[in-house]
């Protein structure tokens, strides 16, 4: 049984959806295959499963595996560490393995149990990364119900809808700074900058109307308005304190070749992404610039079955 799941990109949204407001993710061209079947032991990549090391797998089968023991393996086009939702895809295709095994795919349980995952293994977090690995090409999560409705999450006082987008093709170069940010310490400082100054909170929600904007210019597929778009949501994720010296410097040396450009993801490391057609010089400049460039394109698959 090999399973199959996305990475992604947050195009729009980070860290203000973590209060309340909208944001837009898009599934990208690298996947995550994951492999299940029963075996004598719980084995991981030809290790013993273990917490420490498949914080995720662990957390996954522990909760929603009740059969005999299982060796799960993973290949990875996804770099760990980089923004690109690679924790999610691995949550996203092990639970679509076990789903598989047992009672079928259903995709609103496989949302829902792997934000469950996700939450236990990383802490406070939104269901935007698994739901986008789970449905593939583009969702919008609000926490208002609207048209294309795919399903809604809860944890504690909190709501999330999270809505199908469809996403035209486009061309993006992510550029990744090589450092491993931790999401948890960036998501809580930006929560102590919003509790004592009113101006982040006013930026924050000017990062939702950002998102609105986005999912509108996303169905026209108006590309030179997303690029804006991006742009500003770049200004204002450095306001909150969640850019880079090394994010800025990407941020700035592709923006004579692209539409737009921001980090992506939750930011003090990780990635950013330009929006752009000239894939070519866009790389040449991150890597210039001490980046990884990655090219992706956009409008493929959730979760299946390979
Ligand atoms: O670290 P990533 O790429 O999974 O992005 C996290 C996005 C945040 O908005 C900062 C947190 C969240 O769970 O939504």
């Amino acid at each position: 049984m090999m399973i199959s799941a996305p990475g992604k990109l947050i195009l729009f949204g980070e860290h203000a959806v973590v209060f309340g407001e909208p944001a837009v993710a898009l599934a990208v061209d690298l996947r995550m295959r994951c492999e299940a079947f029963r075996s004598p032991t719980y084995r991981v990549n030809g290790q013993a499963l273990s917490p420490d090391r498949h914080a995720y797998i662990f957390s996954a089968i522990s909760r929603y595996w009740k059969g005999e023991p299982l060796t799960v393996n993973t290949v990875s086009e996804i770099p760990s560490g980089s923004g690109l939702g690679s924790s999610a895809a691995v949550t996203v295709s092990v639970l679509g393995g076990l789903m598989s095994l047992s009672t079928g795919m259903d995709e609103p349980l496989l949302a829902e149990r792997a934000f469950q995952v996700e939450s236990e293994v990383q802490g406070r977090a939104s269901p935007i990364d698994t739901s986008v690995s789970t449905h593939g090409n583009g969702v919008y999560l609000d926490t208002e119900r609207g048209d294309d409705h795919l399903w809604s999450i809860s944890m504690d006082t909190r709501r999330w809808h999270i809505h199908h987008l469809e996403v035209p093709e486009l061309s993006l170069v992510v550029g990744y700074t090589g450092i491993h940010a931790p999401t948890g310490p960036l998501v809580s400082s930006v929560k102590r900058l919003v509790s004592t100054d009113p101006k982040a909170r006013r930026w924050v929600e000017e990062i939702g109307e950002i998102s609105r904007e986005g999912a509108r210019a996303l169905r026209r597929n108006d590309q030179e308005g997303l690029g804006e778009l991006m742009d500003r949501n770049h200004r204002l994720l450095a306001s909150l304190g969640v850019s880079s010296p090394q994010l800025d410097a990407l941020v700035e040396a592709v923006r004579p070749y692209s539409r737009g450009a921001k980090l992506t993801g939750a930011g003090g490391g990780g990635s950013m992404v330009a929006l752009t057609d000239r894939v070519r010089e866009t790389s040449v400049a991150i890597r210039k610039n001490g980046g990884r460039p990655i090219a992706v394109h956009t409008g493929v698959p959730g979760v299946r079955v390979e």
